[in-house]
């Protein structure tokens, strides 16, 4: 399958030595419970001990003295923090290049004039279905009417309108209409993201996997929409990395670009690296994040390829991918060291293959989706769902 993989928005020709990114996970609190999450299962935990915006500050500016450039401001939904105005003015102060990524949950005139007096260069909203059946499946919320309100004061405020779609079983059949959508809505820019599994996506891979014959039309559709005449609007299409064989350079790199900061400080090169057994991430609370980033054992630990299995060890094609996502690694075969079962070279490729399996037949596993909750983010962690995890190698 042709595809354009994006490998996080980097270039994969960046090497780098210094952090580029900041993702600031400022918290996990969402009024939304969307079944295809990429937060952990387990964040409930981390609910009670979020950084203060003293701290967040602190963490701006350590970030970019150590060289990062552009700061993401994700969640959870991060507009539930009274503090993103105070975040915001500082990081326009530091020279960041600003995104706030956002459900649109918390966002008002107040605020969105807040922020762009404040200095915020960009939002992304995430859209979820052209129709409010879906969207409100989906999310487990009402919150269909607000998208649009959201979409309509981003665009009035002359910011250039981002949209994020993730794609799934339910909607990525109307792709053809959130196309229509988005340019309705004066779309600059929409990424349609299938869903990669990792967190609740994957504790919901069985209801939210699609066939492969609805990515391929979805896929051809995408294409199509692109060479209409007069069409302005980028449409970005990320292919879910199972329907490839050859796996995706995760962040462009263990450590490479990527800083991620959690709600509650925690230091990591990937949102799911605390999967990864025996791997102790520094805090910001106890570490500064230069060390963090240059000292850390966790930062160092997939860098470069001397932890490198074989087939990957000798495999010609490793600079392009370095052995894939790590955590996908963890998570379906137990071993963080070994390849990305979505190789086609690697001994676990079977792993990827059934699901795709039963993804054309998903009556036979199916199960109710479990949304994200805090309810149920406890009863995860408590091991409550076990049964349904024990194909895992860990709780997402
Ligand atoms: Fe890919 Fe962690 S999510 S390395």
């Amino acid at each position: 399958m042709e595809i354009d993989q994006k490998n996080n928005g980097v270039s994969a020709a960046t090497t780098a030595t210094q952090p580029l990114w900041l993702l600031a996970e400022i918290t996990y609190q969402c009024p939304l419970q969307c079944a295809f999450c990429y937060n952990p299962t387990d964040f409930d935990k981390h609910t009670q001990n979020e950084l203060d915006t003293e701290s967040w500050i602190k963490v701006l500016r350590q970030a970019r003295d150590l060289g990062a450039a552009q700061l993401g401001i994700s969640g959870g939904e991060p507009l539930l923090r009274k503090d993103i105005e105070e975040i915001v003015i500082e990081a326009s102060s530091l020279g960041y290049y600003s995104n706030l990524i956002t459900s649109g949950a918390g966002m008002n005139e107040k605020r969105i004039d807040a922020l762009k007096d404040g200095g915020l260069d960009h939002i992304q909203l995430s859209m979820h279905d052209i129709t409010e059946e879906i969207n409100n499946f989906i999310t487990n919320t009402k919150t269909f009417k607000l998208k649009q309100k959201v979409a309509a004061m981003i665009k009035d405020r002359g910011y250039p309108m981002v949209l994020n779609v993730v794609m799934h079983r339910y909607n990525i059949d109307h792709i053809q209409e959130i196309l229509e959508m988005a340019e309705g809505l004066g779309a600059d820019y929409i990424e349609l993201a299938n869903t990669q599994y990792y967190g609740w996506s994957l504790v919901n891979r069985d209801q939210l996997m699609p066939k492969k014959e609805q990515v391929e039309n979805a896929l051809k559709v995408t294409n199509k929409f692109r060479e209409r005449p007069g069409n302005k609007m980028k449409i970005f299409f990320v292919v879910p990395d199972y329907f490839e064989d050859r796996p995706k350079k995760c962040m462009n790199g263990w450590g490479e670009v990527f800083m991620i900061v959690t709600a509650n400080g925690d230091v990591l090169p990937c949102h799911s690296a605390r999967v990864i057994p025996n791997l102790e991430f520094p805090n910001v609370n106890d570490s500064p994040l230069k060390g963090a980033w240059y000292d850390s054992p966790a930062f160092n630990k997939f860098r470069g390829d001397d932890w490198m299995q074989e087939p990957c060890r000798s495999c010609s094609e490793k600079e392009n991918d370095l052995g894939g996502c790590r955590c996908q690694a963890l998570l379906l075969t137990g071993n963080a060291e070994g390849a990305d079962p979505v190789c086609s070279k690697s001994p676990d490729r079977h792993i990827i293959d059934q699901a795709i399996k039963d993804s054309q037949n998903p009556g036979v596993e199916a199960k109710p989706i479990i949304f994200r909750t805090n309810a149920n983010s406890k009863k995860i962690d408590k091991g409550d769902e076990k049964d349904r995890l024990a194909k895992f190698h860990a709780t997402p």
